[in-house]
């Protein structure tokens, strides 16, 4: 299942939506690549360039979580953590060619994932506009 990127997704922070917006593009490329049934090895590739970006990613939102003192940025962090901690431990489910794995590891990212921009990240951009 493809997520197109739309305005309904923008937080209104340039950075931070254009790392959405990148993570998206790659969710949807692996989504791709699974239909295309292109071989496990790449798979395993683009997956770990997901988990790499939301790394990176996460690493920044909690710098500015902390540098503007978001009063709830230790649950927002764990909500991340978590999140890296599921989908570092997939890994192998791709890597030992668990069926369905792709399927599955998809849909559980693309879901966690617009959640999290919607609910959790709009919190944290609506904390930032009103420092402004
Ligand atoms: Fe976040
Ligand atoms: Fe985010």
């Amino acid at each position: 299942m493809r997520i197109p990127w739309s305005e309904e997704m923008m937080i209104g922070h340039l950075l931070l939506d254009s790392d959405h917006e990148h993570i998206v593009a790659l969710v949807n490329e692996l989504n791709d690549t699974v239909s295309n049934c292109a071989n496990r090895g790449l798979l395993v590739n683009k997956y770990c360039q997901i988990i790499d970006c939301l790394g990176e990613h996460f690493t920044r939102e909690e710098h500015i979580m902390i540098s503007s003192k978001y009063p709830e940025a230790d649950c927002h962090r764990k909500a991340h953590w978590y999140l890296f901690d599921q989908l570092t431990k997939m890994t192998y489910l791709l890597e030992s060619n668990a069926p369905m794995a792709e399927k599955n590891i998809i849909t559980f990212l693309n879901e966690w994932f617009f959640q999290h921009v919607m609910i959790s990240d709009k919190k944290l951009a609506a904390h930032l506009l009103g420092q402004q």
